[in-house]
């Protein structure tokens, strides 16, 4: 006798059965919320290419955090807006600068949340490259606009110092994005010898030089001024070599490591859940969350959907958690039960 037919369709015949045997879920708590913050006092400005997300005040902020909390999101991702810039970002290691303010503000009113800060320079620098500038060693016949490039080691330094005045303003957990080589271990050193031993670090680890992050220059106004982010930030084509990257940093003594940007790279998320055992987060980057905002605007896909099936897929593919500007979205729809 032949054997049955296998018939798979057995366990998708109704919603309860699906429920049960689903193999990955998402929760409001394996999500972060990321943030802008500018000078100010009552300001909420819209950033046109991220409907949906906000530059606020710290004012503003603090209330903003608060509902977040309610909604059960366990932590929020700063960015700042500072008041000035120059050509090494030094606002962004200021006692009183734009993210600290929002730090102490938020710890006081909303204790629970979960604060990290990305530590980088394009938003503080006046040029917009993530770290001091210098000039490479090149024949005068490469272009002009070739010539600088970001001083590795001396970028360090600030990114240390940067780290630090965060972590006592603070910041619950330290998040570098500016891939220079060596600065988990450099931060690492920093944090320890400034009585900062117990903050954790979160590298933006296998951080790709990705064009899906172009609404985000906008929300943080940090673009380059000239060139690009192409000789620190990882060749999209370059999958064995981000677990390069993420091996250094766990060496250096990292302690969550991230993927970004999310959907694009799922491959280099299961690559690194299936060699390391930190904590792993994904980053859905502006880019990710622009477009389905704007095909759902269209009425070309469902954004709700089309959201929450992204950050299964991201879940699904090895992430723990997943930073998303759609956090307080699908935070919403996961309350009201999900799409199912
Ligand atoms: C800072 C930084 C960037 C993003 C996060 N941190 C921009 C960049 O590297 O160019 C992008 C986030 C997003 O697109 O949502 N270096």
């Amino acid at each position: 006798m032949a054997f049955p037919q296998t018939r798979l369709r057995r366990l998708r015949r109704t919603p309860a059965l699906r429920r049960m045997i689903r193999e990955t879920r998402l929760d409001a708590a394996d999500l972060v919320y990321p943030l802008f913050v500018r000078p100010g006092e009552g300001q909420t400005r819209p950033i046109s290419s991220m409907p949906g997300v906000f530059q606020h005040s710290v004012d503003r902020l603090v209330e903003l955090c608060r509902e977040v909390a309610q909604e059960g999101i366990p932590a929020v991702l700063l960015f700042g807006l500072p008041e000035s810039k120059d050509a090494i970002g030094s606002s962004s290691w200021s006692e009183h600068g734009i993210v600290q303010q929002a730090l102490r503000a938020i710890k006081a009113a909303v204790p629970d949340l979960v604060l990290i800060v990305d530590v980088c320079f394009c938003e503080y620098t006046d040029h917009g490259h993530c770290g001091v500038l210098t000039r490479r060693s090149v024949a005068d016949s490469i272009p002009p606009d070739d010539v600088l490039t970001v001083d590795n080691d001396a970028t360090l330094d600030n990114l240390a110092l940067q780290a630090v005045s965060l972590a006592k303003a603070g910041a619950d957990i330290i998040a570098p994005s500016d891939m220079m080589d060596g600065r988990i271990g450099r931060i690492r050193q920093a944090l320890d010898l400034e009585d900062c031993g117990d903050i954790p670090i979160l590298s933006y680890a296998a951080k790709f030089s990705s064009a899906f992050y172009g609404p985000f220059r906008e929300a943080a106004d940090s673009a380059p001024a000239f060139g690009d982010r192409r000789t620190y930030q990882m060749d999209p084509a370059n999958g064995r070599e981000a677990l390069r990257e993420v091996a250094l940093d766990v060496d250096e003594g990292a302690d969550l490591l991230m993927v970004k940007p999310a959907l694009p790279y799922l491959d280099v998320i299961r690559e690194v859940r299936n060699h390391f055992d930190l904590p792993l987060v994904a980053y859905q980057v502006s880019g990710e969350y622009a477009m389905l905002q704007a095909a759902g605007a269209k009425g070309w896909i469902d954004y709700e959907r089309t959201l929450m099936e992204s950050l299964t897929a991201i879940r699904r593919a090895g992430a723990d958690l997943i930073i998303t500007y759609g956090a307080r979205d699908a935070a919403r729809l996961i309350r009201e039960g999900g799409l199912d």
